[in-house]
């Protein structure tokens, strides 16, 4: 097959919200730079974001980037970064600000500041209280955000690849990322981006699961190349389960409904959440929500003929808040429900949202690994931001908005990183590999001359309901053990995957067999880390590791507190301290504790 070229200062796979703001800082510096999308870029899963972007602005009740500190990182359960979250947090009001310069449509209240809901696990005065944090585009937020940094990236003269889907990473012998493969889903034509810098923006991975509120575009393409280039996945066991999926459909029903005042409710119409968490009631922490949704149900106090859901109730809220804050959500709830929530609670399950893992980076997007005895050495020319990535800010557990800020701050650091590194003359054009585009063009040859293999659509349901029973919102030993040898299993499966379509043309048929090989990776790395997880932290709660004095809520911070990293090369795990120290010396570290709400 004819390879072509295709030279960049940086090239950056996925235009969601950290792409397009990444983009947005290289092209504005001059850099000559290459989005590449399997999607139009306002069709990026960031579309899908409803209830806000998480900065103490304090429009409307106190605030300040300490508290927002404390509460990311007792949401992380400790497991977050300390200098990442007091990065991430200080630079909050700052991107947020300049979003609203940029013409990003939010709500206003009546004098005319950015517009704030409370939002799960978000506090004031280190836990008293719920802080309205959130700044919203009514619940219509990712929507506003996209259009935005789409258009200043118009402006900026950034070159959009839509409908390309990146295939490979390319390193070079030094182990340096000089660029990607990709496919141009129109014709079926196989380039080679050959960059200074790559960026990976492609998102989470929420599809290894049977019921997820991610898009079907979001198969964790940028997390599997990564692994299959040897580079290691991060704390992959935290997956968050958003509270309120639509029961039977999945479809997003923003934490911001429970922030302008709705109540989940069992089968006898009782507030449950007071009884798991007495201070912040409906807006505790997801994890925390999404347990307490479950125990409900596990014990016989679920709705609904078969007891399989519970509700959400704004009918208490009046019509015109609803109409105001809340429209989209009034729209899914009657297109997928089939009830209008101004008249009838909304029947909702915990839901697959999101990765907390991911590609390991540091505060500034570099990618790093372990090197030498030092766990965290950037990898030259590569750099990531957003779900895609790890920085990590969300440890076992991410607060509600608080991705929107993180695809915002990081995407922005990434991209200063690069423009700095391109100023200092540290990023050069190193040479391509001369089998740069090799590994490429044997998966996709494979695709062509497989025969009497496995159909794709059979493996990825096989993926997903393994993921769903087996590593789901509660956590069971020996589900984990079964899991990890299903999913091997599930793996072997998924190499000889066949298509019986082999045109070039918009063949959707190879390209969800391409996904499928990231995928793979991404379930891989959650069933392996989850099962060595020996203790209960954040979204990762099992059933041998409980609540004990040792051990407040089966943390057990003796033996780990600390990264995981998992390698795909024999599905090795390998650790790295957790970084108890904020990024400024005069800033105290959150100290340990027990994580109540
Ligand atoms: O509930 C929501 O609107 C989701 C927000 C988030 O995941 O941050």
């Amino acid at each position: 097959m004819n390879v072509a070229k295709r030279t960049f200062d940086a090239v950056i796979v996925g235009a969601g919200g950290a792409g397009l703001r990444a983009a947005l800082q290289l092209s504005e510096a001059g850099l000559k730079t290459a989005v590449l999308t399997k999607v139009f870029p306002t069709r990026s899963h960031t579309v899908a974001a409803q209830g806000g972007v998480a900065a103490s602005l304090g429009n409307s009740t106190e605030d300040n980037w300490h508290w927002h500190m404390y509460d990311t990182v007792k949401g992380s359960d400790w497991l977050g970064d300390q200098d990442a979250i007091e990065f991430m947090v200080r630079k909050a009001n700052e991107v947020v600000v300049e979003l609203e310069h940029y013409g990003m449509p939010f709500d206003r209240t009546d004098n005319g500041k950015i517009y704030q809901r409370p939002f799960g696990g978000h506090s004031m005065n280190y836990g008293q209280a719920p802080v309205m944090r959130s700044c919203a585009a009514a619940d219509r937020t990712g929507h506003a955000m996209l259009h935005a940094l789409y258009q200043r990236n118009v402006r900026a003269n950034t070159q959009f690849f839509v409908e390309w889907m990146a295939l490979d990473l390319i390193r070079n012998s030094e182990g340096d990322v000089v660029g990607v493969t990709a496919i141009e889903m129109e014709t079926g034509e196989v380039s080679i981006f050959h960059a200074k810098a790559t960026i990976f923006a492609t998102g989470g991975a929420g599809r290894i699961y049977y019921s997820s509120t991610n898009a079907f575009i979001n198969t964790g393409d940028g997390v599997g190349m990564a692994a299959r280039a040897g580079i290691p996945l991060e704390d992959m066991e935290f997956w968050q389960f958003h509270p309120t999926g639509v029961a039977g459909a999945g479809v997003l029903i923003t934490e911001g409904v429970r922030g302008e005042g709705g109540i989940l409710r069992n089968a006898s119409g009782e507030r449950f959440m007071e009884r798991y968490a007495p201070n912040l009631k409906d807006l505790a922490s997801r994890d925390v929500v999404s347990r307490s949704m479950v125990t409900e149900i596990n014990e016989g106090r679920g709705c609904g003929p078969d007891k399989d859901h519970v509700l959400l109730d704004i009918t208490h809220l009046s019509p015109e808040t609803i109409l105001k804050r809340l429209p989209g959500i009034r729209e899914i709830s009657i297109q997928f429900a089939g009830v209008d929530p101004i008249k009838a609670p909304i029947p909702v399950v915990p839901t697959c949202h999101y990765q907390m893992g991911g590609i390991p980076t540091n505060y500034k997007g570099q990618v790093v690994v372990p090197k030498d005895g030092n766990p965290n050495v950037p990898v030259s020319g590569f750099y990531a931001a957003g779900e895609c990535a790890c920085a990590s800010v969300h440890g076992a557990n991410r607060l509600g908005t608080n991705s929107l800020l993180d695809l915002l701050v990081f995407g922005k650091s990434a991209g200063e990183t690069v423009v700095e590194d391109f100023k200092s003359g540290n990023l050069t054009l190193k040479p391509l590999p001369a089998d740069a585009a090799d590994v490429s063009l044997a998966r996709i040859n494979r695709l062509e001359t497989q025969k009497g293999g496995t159909e794709v659509h059979d493996v990825r349901l096989d993926m997903q309901r393994t993921m769903q029973k087996h590593a789901g919102v509660f956590r069971f030993n020996d589900l984990l053990v079964e899991g990890v040898e299903k999913i091997k299993e599930v793996a072997e499966q998924a190499k000889t995957t066949q298509i019986g379509d082999k045109s070039k043309v918009w063949n959707t048929a190879r390209t969800e067999a391409l996904e499928l090989d990231n995928l793979i990776e991404v379930a891989k790395a959650t069933m392996i880390s989850a099962e060595a997880r020996k203790e209960s932290r954040g979204a990762h709660v099992r059933d041998d590791a409980p609540d004990t004095a040792e051990n407040p809520n089966g943390r057990d911070d003796k033996n780990w507190l600390k990264h995981t990293l998992w390698y795909s090369e024999g599905n090795r795990l390998d650790y790295k301290p957790v970084n108890l120290k904020p990024l400024s010396d005069d800033v105290d570290p959150i100290a340990l504790a027990k994580r109540t709400y």
